[in-house]
């Protein structure tokens, strides 16, 4: 397929190394100079354009732009009819970026993230496109089945961080008692990655919870402290 970048930042780029190697022409915009030369000289397939070329150049196109900047730069560009847009702007309505984009057609607004350069990764997308669960065959598309769907994954995936700092802090706590600090983040990445890989969460957690053991006795203590309803109560102001 002919594919198109507009805005080369972390997502795109991201989004760019997954797709590349699977022998797709893309045209990536020039903004982020340094990110679009390196994918340039990284794949063969790929080229930077300004912005109109890119648009000129591709059937589908990816918009990896903040908010304001899409809405200001949209309408001046030369979509034509037939194109097809994945948007990744979490922001922005996907009726909004129609009314920008025409007459091309607002397809999805989809969610990668950026493990996506690396490996299998998931995605949430809504409405449902078989055009995304093509583009996206080696990854998990988590298709959404309304927009009220998708709001409640765009704030439920911002658990991701927490969930990383949690690892930092444990890891830097075992380093004040006597572990060598990278070999603390190795074994706990590794750990928790392949106990998620393994099993959906709650037969985990139910193997997790022998009494007295020292998951349990640490869960039990975050409930205690109020760990958990300062999650769900972050979740909802988000
Ligand atoms: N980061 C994530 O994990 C993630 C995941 C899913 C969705 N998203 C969404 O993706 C969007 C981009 O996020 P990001 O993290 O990739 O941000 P980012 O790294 O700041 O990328 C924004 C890109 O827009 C470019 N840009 C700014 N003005 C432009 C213009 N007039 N013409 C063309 N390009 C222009 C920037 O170029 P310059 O650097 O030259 O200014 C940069 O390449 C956001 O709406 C975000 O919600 C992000």
């Amino acid at each position: 397929m002919n594919l198109g970048f507009l805005g080369t930042g972390t997502i795109s780029t991201a989004v760019v190394h997954a797709l590349a190697p699977l022998g797709h022409t893309i045209a990536v915009s020039e903004r982020s100079a340094a990110n679009a030369r390196a994918l340039s000289a990284a794949y063969p397939n790929v080229s930077v354009a300004d912005n109109a070329g890119v648009v000129t150049a591709a059937d589908v196109l990816f918009l990896g732009l903040m908010p304001d900047v899409a809405q200001g730069l949209l309408p001046a560009l030369p979509f034509r009819a037939g194109q097809r847009v994945v948007s990744f702007i979490a922001d922005l309505p996907l009726p909004e970026v129609q009314a920008l984009v025409a007459p091309a057609t607002a397809e999805s607004l989809v969610l990668p993230f950026p493990a996506i350069a690396h490996g299998r990764s998931p995605l949430i997308a809504f409405p449902q496109s078989e055009l995304v669960t093509e583009i996206f065959v080696a990854h998990d598309v988590f298709a959404m089945d309304s927009a009220a769907e998708f709001a409640a994954m765009l704030s439920a995936q911002a658990v991701l961080s927490p969930v990383v700092q949690m690892l930092l802090e444990a890891a830097g706590w075992a380093a004040t008692q006597g572990a060598e600090a990278t070999k603390a983040q190795d074994f706990l990445r590794s750990l928790v990655a392949s106990n998620l890989t393994a099993s959906p969460l709650a037969p985990l957690l139910a193997s997790l919870s022998t009494e007295g053991g020292y998951n349990a006795r640490l869960r039990a203590h975050m409930e205690a402290t109020g760990s958990f309803a300062a999650l769900k109560s972050g979740l909802s102001a988000l």
